[in-house]
């Protein structure tokens, strides 16, 4: 079976192709078009969105007009922004979501946190998606990858 050895790095390349692309995460711009802004529901533009350790949201506004604060729930609730220094300001901020949990973001700038300036999402490790129902039949991302891996390595040799 000399001859099929030459496969090898071409499944190899496959493989970490694939990877890259599971490991990359999915990006998300706040708001998409509308951006990070008053008068926007981002609680109805999260709503059918599922994140994911490894995703990035994107905060796309003019600055000084807008800022970006992460909080805790009760500064979310009654829009309490932080000290100006954990204040992101550059207009296109982006926040890779690094650990699984809850997110509060809010806009700092007086009165946009009332007028609806305000993003709660729940992140989610990619092994354990959010439903019993949804987990009996979807695959992580690993277990596609290994399945791949698996895969290649059974048709390679
Ligand atoms: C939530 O954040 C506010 C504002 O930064 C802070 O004063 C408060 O102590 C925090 N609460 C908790 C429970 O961490």
């Amino acid at each position: 079976m000399a001859s099929n050895y030459h496969q090898v790095p071409v499944a190899l390349a496959v493989a970490a192709v694939l990877f890259a692309t599971i490991a990359m995460g999915a990006e998300y711009i706040v708001g998409d078009d509308e951006g990070w802004t008053i008068n926007f529901d981002y609680q109805a533009w999260a709503k059918d969105k599922v994140f994911h350790v490894g995703d990035k949201l994107v905060f796309k506004y003019t600055a000084p007009d807008h800022n970006v604060f992460k909080v805790n729930g009760t500064a979310f609730k009654d829009c309490i922004a932080p000290p100006s220094n954990e204040r992101l300001s550059s207009g296109n901020d982006e926040i890779v979501l690094a650990t699984p949990g809850n997110r509060w973001y809010i806009c700092g700038v007086s009165g946009h946190c009332d007028a609806g300036q305000k993003l709660a999402i729940t992140v989610w490790d990619p092994q354990t998606p959010p439903s019993s129902a949804v987990r009996g039949i979807s695959f992580s991302g690993y277990q596609v990858f290994f399945a791949a891996i698996a895969f290649l390595v059974i048709i390679t040799v």
